[in-house]
């Protein structure tokens, strides 16, 4: 026997049933699939997909050099025919922009626009965290907002409230600033961060000089006073900028939609100006963002593009479906409604023409593959979780009948003219 090979380490395998330590199943994605298709559909945003492999160059001008994800978590490769470097998407949005930039798209007016797929990060896996992992994603491309802006986060909280996850998540958000008011603002605090250089932490001396706004972030207790106490982005922002937030928080109170102002969110990516938000929640761990997004006025501009203010957000589909499975709703159904028995010669042939029959006028039929008695195929048939069992033996075959069954017990069972199978079986159903 040979040895046995194995996923890659943070890369999840979805079954047709739960793992030990994995609850999400391929049912469930499906059904969320299904939702977030319709969702989209609703708010009026169109599909776009594309390649899971970009030109490093993209990530690196979009997202920033910087940045963890670029500078630590990407899978690249040189691709070996022609040198170029390549890397797997560590998120939608550089993607996304670059079809919309290369195919003109806004060339025909503003787009709404979303995806859904793999993307891959070199993280230490735990619960939540993955190195493939699934986002959807929402770009509206060429809004000034602040109207897109309420749009999407009131789409993203709609969503919340179809998944039955509404208790279990709060919105943080924030403002940025444009790119002056940014730049203005880390002036002032790389200088006072550098009088307090010798008290930072390792992460936080590196990043002081790459990323300042992030060492807002950080986690270490002893810095949470330094950090207190820094210049807020909030002084430095503009009449123009202030306006936009304050008519963002108006419709959002319009909206009914509850937020928790948090001046010390600044995101993960370099591409945000202006509005920035995240979904969190408190029953994931660490991992506690499940959907993050904000404006990125600039960027299509960097990509080539003409300029168009954009924003929009992603999701982590594992995080969501984590909260889904342990407190939301989202049925689904993994049974068929009919599981198909057969025994004797020519019976086989017999039921899969029934079976097709039936799947035409709407059921879902599991057939039975293989000989085996028909004690041991009704057997599987209620492991199945069938609704209804269709029966055809020798005795069946030989009249042109078809015996029905109700492994529910609601009805009688039941040996009726094969003409008959269809309408039987609809009346059943529909009881
Ligand atoms: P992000 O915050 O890097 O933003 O990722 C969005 C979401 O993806 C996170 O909130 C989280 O739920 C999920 N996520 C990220 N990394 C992992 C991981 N290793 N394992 C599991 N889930 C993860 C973006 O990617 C932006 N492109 C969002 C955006 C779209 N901004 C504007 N448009």
């Amino acid at each position: 026997m040979g040895q046995k090979i194995q996923a890659v380490k943070g890369m999840n395998d979805l079954l047709p049933v739960e793992q030990k330590d994995f609850q999400l199943t391929a049912p469930l994605w499906q059904a969320f699939e299904e939702t977030v298709a319709r969702w989209a559909r609703r708010f009026g945003y169109q599909q776009i997909r594309t390649p899971i492999v970009e030109q490093t160059g993209l990530f690196v001008r979009s997202i920033g050099e910087e940045t963890d994800v670029v500078g630590k978590e990407m899978y690249t490769f040189s691709d070996s025919n022609d040198k170029l470097s390549l890397s797997l998407r560590p998120e939608g949005t550089a993607s996304c922009l670059r079809a919309v930039v290369e195919h003109n798209l806004l060339y025909n007016g503003p787009q709404k626009l979303w995806y859904m797929g793999p993307m891959f990060r070199r993280e230490r896996p735990q619960k939540g965290r993955y190195r493939q992992f699934h986002q959807v994603g929402i770009e509206a491309l060429g809004f000034a907002g602040p109207d897109v802006d309420a749009e999407i986060i009131a789409m993203s909280a709609d969503l919340w409230k179809e998944l039955g996850i509404s208790d279990y998540v709060t919105l943080e958000i924030n403002c940025l600033g444009n790119r002056e008011e940014r730049a203005a603002h880390r002036e002032a605090l790389v200088a006072y961060l550098s009088s307090h250089e010798a008290k930072l932490d390792e992460d936080s001396k590196r990043r002081l000089h790459t990323n300042p706004l992030r060492v807002l972030d950080t986690k270490n207790p002893d810095l949470q006073e330094i950090c207190n106490v820094a210049p807020r982005l909030t002084e430095y922002l503009g009449e123009e900028s202030l306006a936009h937030y304050e008519r963002l928080k108006a419709m959002l109170d319009g909206l009914n939609i509850a937020y928790v102002e948090n001046p010390r969110l600044v995101r993960g990516l370099d591409y945000y100006n202006q509005t920035v938000f995240e979904w969190t929640t408190d029953k994931l761990g660490a991992q506690a963002t499940v959907c993050g997004g904000g404006r990125y006025d600039g960027l299509i501009e960097e990509l080539g593009g003409k300029p168009a203010p954009s924003i929009g957000f992603g999701m982590g589909i594992e995080r969501l479906l984590l909260l889904v499975h342990e407190y939301g709703s989202l049925s689904y159904r993994t049974a068929a409604d009919v599981y198909a028995v057969h025994q004797g010669e020519g019976a086989d042939l017999q039921v899969m023409k029934y079976a097709q029959q039936l799947r035409a006028a709407g059921f879902d039929v599991l057939q039975h593959s293989g000989s085996q008695s028909l004690k041991a195929q009704m057997k599987k048939a209620d492991g199945s979780g069938a609704r209804f069992a269709l029966i055809v033996a020798q005795n069946e075959l030989s009249d042109g009948t078809v015996t029905l069954k109700d492994m529910q017990g609601k009805h009688e069972q039941t040996t009726v003219d094969a003409a008959l199978l269809t309408t039987t079986l609809q009346q059943w159903k529909n009881a």
